[in-house]
Order: structure tokens, then C-alpha cells, then sequence
């Protein structure tokens, strides 16, 4: 519901939105029954116990999407692939066979569709070909069991985007693939792209503090940290570094391995190692670290009581401060005691 308050705020119709999560509690759950979300993918039974409760007492339906894990391997690091069986999420092809056959003692919830996710950042359509002929199959055997046929595929978002050399999948690949592998099922599909719509339209713009050598190591350690941008530190992601000023991106620039560190007192503090970078590079000059739109603000925090940078709107040649720089106070602003 965290994502639900500013949709609500920004006029985006609870009708168009599906909630996710392994965890919903019963609170976050109540609210959005109460604003009529379009569906509850669904992670487990117990799950559906809580949902229905809170929607017998709230005295409204539930729309219902069970997710599942179709034990796929998306060969994508391993902390965002989700689709796996030793995975958290979803449930597997029996335990959602077993639930849609008694789904009518869930009185206040209707079972409309089917969901999967089976991780992010994928490079290669062959998992998601793989998952997609498993929903097929799955949704197949759901319709002959309930009452009515179901609504809906929801197959979840993981296009990989550009951060260094590889190549990403084309979305004219993936939406032909779509259209190949569920023609036949005539049902409504969602897609939930996230990285791709956002990931290559933001970067963190960084100053360095300062220029040090060391065993003829060169590091440049610059005042955005981890807890700015978390990827790198969580799972050695690779992100694009080049610095704002023409002068220092010339050929003829002298470059040395370097590399771009944070000011944080964590090793994983790390934004890149043996980058090539001009050996001008020194205190007060800027680099902006690239793909930074998906999973970089979202993902940040105040770790290190550091207040987080303001957030920029570029709109061509113009600009606009959408969120403004954090400041100490704001830090202990919740603080009682
Ligand atoms: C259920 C679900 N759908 C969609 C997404 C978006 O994934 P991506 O940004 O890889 O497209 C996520 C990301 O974690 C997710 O958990």
C-alpha cells in the first residue's frame, strides 16, 4: 500500500492496480479492499484465509490472481530471480490446484486470474518462454475446474535493460512471444514492465571529495554512497560512470584504472573498480553513474544518517526540482526520544 497512496494521490484509478507480495498484512490488505484494487496476486493459502476474512468483514469481494512459481530458472542473479522453487514466491502448479477446487469456501473472493514474476534484469527470452508455456498449461486445467474461466494472465515484468555491454531483449521479441504463446487462451494479459520503462532514464550525479592514490591504486571517492544507490553493494551490479565535463571524457585524456567509491565505512561501498577514468579527475569534478532510474531511488535510504540528494525532472533543455534535497532535520524528524 506504500505504492498505493501515491497512486491514489497522483489520480491513478485503484481499478488498474494489482498487488503483489508474499507478505500483505491484514492492514495493507483492508485498504486495499476498501478502494477496490483490480486484483490480489495471491502468494499462498493462508493468505487467502486472511483476504477473505478481511473481506467478509469490510462486507465486499476480493478479485483474486494466484501467483505461481513455475520453478523456472531466469539465470539472472540470484537475489532477483523469483521464480524458482526454493524461491519465497508463488505457489506451485499442485497447491494451486488444490485451492481452485474448493475456491468457493472462500466466500468473499473471486478467483479471476493466474500471475507469475519470475525475476528481473533478463537478458534472454528462453525462461519467460518457459514460464509462459507453464501458465498456458496451468490456466488450461484452472478453466475446466472453476465455474467460470478465468479473466486473466498476469505475467509479471523482468525485460533486462542495457547497464554495460550486454544485449537486452527487443520488446518487440517479447511482445511477439506474448502473442504466440497465448492467442489460443483469448484471455485479458498484463505485463508489469518496471526497469525497462525507467532503468536507462535516470543517473546520480556525484562529486568527488576527493582524488587518492595508494599502492599505485587510484580511488576516487565521491559524496553519493551505497546508501544512494544500493545495486552495486547488494549484487555487484554493473553501472556506467562518466564524467560531466567533456574535458575529462576526451581521447586524449590521460586514463588510469580507478576506482569510484563512497565515503560509507563498508568495503561494498563501491560503485565501480578498474574503471578507466582520466587522471584529472579530482576534487569538485562530477560523474554521473548511469541507469540509475529503476532501483536507485526506490532503493535508497538514510544508512549512515545520510540525508538522500534532491530528485531532478530533465525535460529537454528544461528542469525541475520533483523532490527536494533532504536536510539533518528531516533525519530526526521521527525521532520521540
Ligand atoms: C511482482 C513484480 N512484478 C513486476 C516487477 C518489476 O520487475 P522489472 O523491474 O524487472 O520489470 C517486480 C519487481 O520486483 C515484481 O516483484
Amino acid at each position: 500500500v506504500g505504492e498505493l497512496y501515491p497512486y491514489q494521490i497522483a489520480g491513478v484509478p485503484a481499478q488498474r492496480v494489482v498487488f503483489s507480495g508474499v507478505g500483505k498484512t491484514a492492514q495493507e490488505m483492508a485498504q486495499a479492499v476498501e478502494l477496490g484494487i483490480f486484483s490480489f496476486n495471491v502468494e499462498s493459502s493462508p493468505e487467502l484465509d486472511v483476504l477473505n476474512e478481511v473481506a467478509i468483514s469490510l462486507g465486499k469481494r476480493a478479485r483474486v490472481a494466484l501467483r505461481f512459481n513455475p520453478d523456472v530458472n531466469a539465470k539472472t542473479h540470484p537475489y532477483i530471480s523469483t521464480g524458482l522453487k526454493k524461491n519465497k514466491f508463488g505457489m506451485n502448479r499442485k497447491e494451486i490446484l488444490a485451492v481452485a477446487r474448493d475456491f468457493k469456501n472462500y466466500e468473499a473472493l473471486d478467483l479471476v486470474g493466474l500471475s507469475i514474476h519470475i525475476g528481473s534484469q533478463l537478458l534472454n527470452l528462453k525462461p519467460l518462454s518457459d514460464a509462459f508455456d507453464r501458465v498456458s498449461e496451468l490456466a488450461a486445467e484452472l478453466d475446466l475446474l472453476l465455474e467460470s474461466p478465468l479473466e486473466f494472465l498476469d505475467l509479471g515484468g523482468g525485460l533486462g535493460i542495457r547497464y554495460d555491454q550486454e544485449k537486452s531483449v527487443s520488446i518487440r521479441d517479447y511482445t511477439r512471444l506474448i502473442c504466440k504463446k497465448f492467442k489460443k487462451a483469448k484471455k485479458k494479459i498484463l505485463i508489469e514492465p518496471g526497469r525497462t520503462i525507467a532503468g536507462n532514464s535516470g543517473i546520480l550525479v556525484t562529486e568527488t571529495v576527493f582524488r587518492k592514490t595508494r599502492d599505485q591504486k587510484d580511488f576516487l571517492v565521491v559524496d553519493a554512497a551505497m546508501n544512494d544507490l544500493l545495486r552495486p553493494a547488494l549484487y555487484q551490479s554493473f553501472h556506467g560512470i562518466v564524467p560531466v565535463s567533456e574535458r575529462h571524457t576526451q581521447k586524449s585524456a590521460k586514463k588510469k584504472k580507478t576506482d569510484i567509491v563512497g565515503p560509507v565505512c563498508e568495503t561494498s561501498d563501491c560503485f565501480a573498480s578498474d574503471r578507466l577514468m582520466s587522471t584529472e579527475l579530482t576534487t569538485g569534478d562530477q560523474v554521473a553513474i548511469l541507469s540509475c532510474g529503476a532501483y536507485g531511488f526506490s532503493m535508497s535510504s538514510n544508512y549512515n544518517t545520510r540525508p538522500r540528494p534532491a530528485e531532478v525532472l530533465v525535460d529537454g533543455s528544461k528542469f525541475r526540482v520533483i523532490r527536494q534535497r533532504e536536510t539533518l532535520e528531516d533525519l530526526i524528524r521521527h525521532e520521540l526520544v
